[in-house]
């Protein structure tokens, strides 16, 4: 397996068949996607792109002691390679990323059906869950990064 970074493009057919399965290509263009600090990365397993994730140098106000953020979206790993530990190697590779921008936490807006994998590799929940139409609960998560 090997962790390389990707274009934003390249996440296009992972995130439509996993997370925006009844959407349009123009559904996986996420916006910031091609902005200066904006990172993707790809996990390849035999050299096929298998599993994706995005880094936006993005602030939520909420989180008042981190002036320097990066948001996580389009976290997504094909069925057939879950649980194999993809996911958190794009994670563990952003992380020092995201430590050279002088950025102290990463947060995402997680599925409340992903929560498990967050709450797995060390991000805390913050409030209520929350309805985004036509995709499902979600809630804000959080992890600090020293
Ligand atoms: C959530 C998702 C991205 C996780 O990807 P993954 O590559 O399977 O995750 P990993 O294998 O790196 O998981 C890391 C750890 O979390 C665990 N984990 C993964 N998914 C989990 C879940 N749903 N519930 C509980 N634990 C989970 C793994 O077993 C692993 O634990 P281990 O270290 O003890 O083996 C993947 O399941 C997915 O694409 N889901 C559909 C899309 C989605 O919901 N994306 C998130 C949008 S916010």
């Amino acid at each position: 397996m090997q962790v390389l970074r990707i274009k934003a493009i390249d996440t296009h057919p992972i995130r439509h068949k996993i997370l925006r399965p009844h959407g349009t290509i123009e559904d996986c263009r996420f916006r910031g996607d091609d902005d200066e600090l904006t990172f993707h990365l790809g996990a390849f397993v035999d050299n096929k792109l298998v599993s994706v994730a995005s880094f936006y140098f993005e602030r939520n106000e909420i989180f008042t002691e981190h002036p320097y953020q990066f948001k996580l979206r389009g976290m997504a790993t094909l069925p057939e390679y879950q649980r194999l530990g993809l996911s958190q190697a794009l994670l563990r590779t952003a992380f020092p990323v995201i430590k050279q921008n002088q950025c102290t936490l990463l947060w995402c807006n997680a599925r409340v059906s992903a929560m498990g994998f967050y709450t797995k590799v060390g991000f805390k929940p913050t409030g209520e869950p929350f309805d985004v139409p036509q995709i499902g609960k979600h809630i804000l998560m959080s992890i600090t990064i020293d």
